[in-house]
């Protein structure tokens, strides 16, 4: 089967599923969005309220800073893929609980599979821990080996960058300005391989 056709069918399923609590408030599921084929999968935390309304990741307060970042390094949004690690919206935006991430991981390991990238991201420390147990601000900025040939490259999450304002040198801001120039030469990388 087409990778394609596999997406639909893991997005079809998120749409019907209620396997945890989540499935009660949400109003739109959110599966992600974007190219099925990038190198490159970013993951988030969870659906805002935004996101929750029009059924697509970081859409919301968060997701037009996340839009600049990726700009500032000459990344296009529409080549990457963008999802988070549970497709519903927590209530009140609270950290989702384990059982719900746990309820909902086969979903995100399922289109890591059809993906197949190089580098996933991981946005901030909920969906760091997702998979690889550690801290996000010891972490960031520095690419880990998971499964195989898959690098795990941590970020700060753009809501914490929308609490902590600062650029100074240092501060979370301007730590993530370098992150994604480190992340955009890696992934200029493995595009000139695949040439
Ligand atoms: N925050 C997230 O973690 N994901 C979104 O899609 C939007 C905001
Ligand atoms: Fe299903 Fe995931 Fe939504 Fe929970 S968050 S209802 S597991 S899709
Ligand atoms: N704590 C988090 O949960 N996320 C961040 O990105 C930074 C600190």
């Amino acid at each position: 089967m087409k990778d394609e056709d596999l997406m639909k069918i893991i997005e079809e399923r998120i749409s019907h599923c209620t396997a945890c609590d989540l499935s009660k408030t949400r109003t739109k599921v959110v599966p992600g969005e974007g190219n099925i084929h990038s190198p490159i999968v970013f993951v988030g935390e969870g659906p805002g309220e935004d996101e929750d309304l029009s059924g697509r990741p970081f859409v919301g307060r968060a997701g037009q800073l996340f839009d600049k970042i990726l700009e500032s390094a000459g990344f296009v949004r529409k080549d990457l893929y963008i999802t988070n690690v549970v497709k519903c919206r927590p209530p009140d935006n609270r950290v989702p609980h384990q059982e719900e991430i746990l309820a909902c991981s086969h979903f995100l390991m399922a289109q890591i599979a059809v993906i197949n990238p190089k580098i996933i991201v991981p946005l901030g420390s909920t969906a760091l821990n997702f998979f690889i147990n550690g801290s996000i601000s010891e972490m960031r900025g520095k690419f880990f080996d998971w499964k195989g040939e898959i690098k795990i490259f941590p970020m700060f999450h753009p809501s914490y960058l929308l609490r902590n304002q600062s650029k100074a040198p240092g501060s979370p801001k301007a730590l993530t300005w370098d992150d994604i120039r480190i992340l955009k030469k890696a992934y200029d990388e493995i595009k000139e391989k695949m040439k």
